[in-house]
């Protein structure tokens, strides 16, 4: 088959091009980054397009050039704390972009979407865990989650319902893996990047308060294998939303325990490790929720999807360098 990655050169994007071509697809990537400045994330089995989503006759040229059978869009401003700085940019890459991808789609016969959406659409809630068919809260609590939502919304209006593409959204939950940002005082930077970059530094792991936030933490090549099952299942395709999570979670202080290898049975009480020095305490950041869980159930039903690297594996991975 023919897939088409947006935002191919990107952590999750690289991954699931690595696997398509493992499974002997023919690629083609959309990305604004050039791939010769990102060779750790290229593929050299691929086609690269050099092109900005949100700019539609760029993006055209895209489609004319490879014609591609499956679209799997991850092309994004990904990230959460960026988006109160320039919630403008993130409308014109996960807005006005997602509507370029459908509306290409439409007209050069894509069959399937396959839409990196995110577990941020929910909100605040406080029921866990978090299930497909639930209310999402009144709110998004940044401009990062309500322009996931509306990307889901897209997946729906500009579908199979108006005689578009199949499309099915996939609701991520906190992924990690090799390629993530590891810096640990980039913007970008995700919870297990910093902790690992901090632990191979010798640094004091930093501590958002209180430290109790439970997450979700999906591995990068499970979320990969997902989008894959994604676009051949055919009990999808009108725009269905899945949750692609683990279906267990782990408080902050659980994860520094698995980068530091300290065990509760060693040091029981979390803020012993402050006292240690193997933790320091930050101040608290805005719209963050307390809690995220996945039920997988739809994913395992309607994609025959499960996860298969714990978190304790996928860090010890990790720290080994392996995917
Ligand atoms: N990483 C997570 O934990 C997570 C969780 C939920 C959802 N998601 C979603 O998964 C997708 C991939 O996320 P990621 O973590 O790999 O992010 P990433 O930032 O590593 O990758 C995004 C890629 O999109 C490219 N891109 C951004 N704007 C573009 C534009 N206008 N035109 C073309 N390319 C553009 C970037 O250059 C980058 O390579 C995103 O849609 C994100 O919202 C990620």
């Amino acid at each position: 088959m023919k897939v088409l990655v947006t935002g191919g050169l990107g952590f999750i994007g690289s991954h699931i091009v690595d696997r398509l071509i493992g499974n002997g697809h023919e690629v083609a990537v959309i990305d604004r980054k050039l791939w010769t400045e990102y060779d750790d994330y290229a593929n050299v089995g691929a086609y690269y397009f050099q092109r900005d989503i949100s700019n539609a006759k760029q993006t055209r040229e895209c489609f004319y050039k490879f014609c591609p059978n499956y679209v799997i869009h991850c092309a994004a401003e990904a990230r959460i704390q960026p988006s109160f700085e320039n919630p403008y940019l993130y409308f014109r890459t996960n807005v006005v972009g997602t509507r370029n991808i459908l509306v290409l789609s439409k007209i050069f016969g894509v069959r399937r979407v396959v839409y990196s959406a995110s577990s941020s659409a929910y909100g605040d809630q406080t029921k866990m865990p978090l299930r497909e068919d639930m209310a999402l809260s009144p709110q998004a609590l940044h401009p990062y989650g309500s322009t996931k939502r509306m990307g889901e919304m897209l997946m729906k209006d500009m579908g199979k319902m108006t005689k578009g593409p199949e499309t099915v959204c996939l609701r991520y939950f906190n992924v990690y893996g090799s390629r993530q940002t590891m810096l640990a005082d980039g913007p970008y930077a995700t919870v297990i990047g910093i902790f690992l970059e901090q632990y191979k530094k010798g640094m004091p792991l930093t501590i958002v308060p209180d430290g109790y936030q439970m997450r979700d933490f999906t591995h990068v090549s499970d979320v990969a294998r997902a989008n894959i099952m994604a676009m051949f299942s055919d009990r999808v395709g009108n725009a269905e939303i899945i949750n692609i999570g683990s279906g267990e979670n782990y408080s902050m202080w659980d994860v520094a325990r698995l980068v530091l290898g300290i065990s509760q049975d060693r040091v029981p009480r979390p803020f012993e490790l402050v006292k240690l020095k193997k933790c320091v305490m930050l101040p608290p950041r805005k719209a963050e929720v307390f809690e995220t869980l996945a039920d997988i159930s739809r994913a395992k039903n309607f994609l025959g999807w499960e996860p298969t690297i714990s978190l304790e594996e996928g860090i010890e991975l990790l720290k080994k360098n392996k995917i």
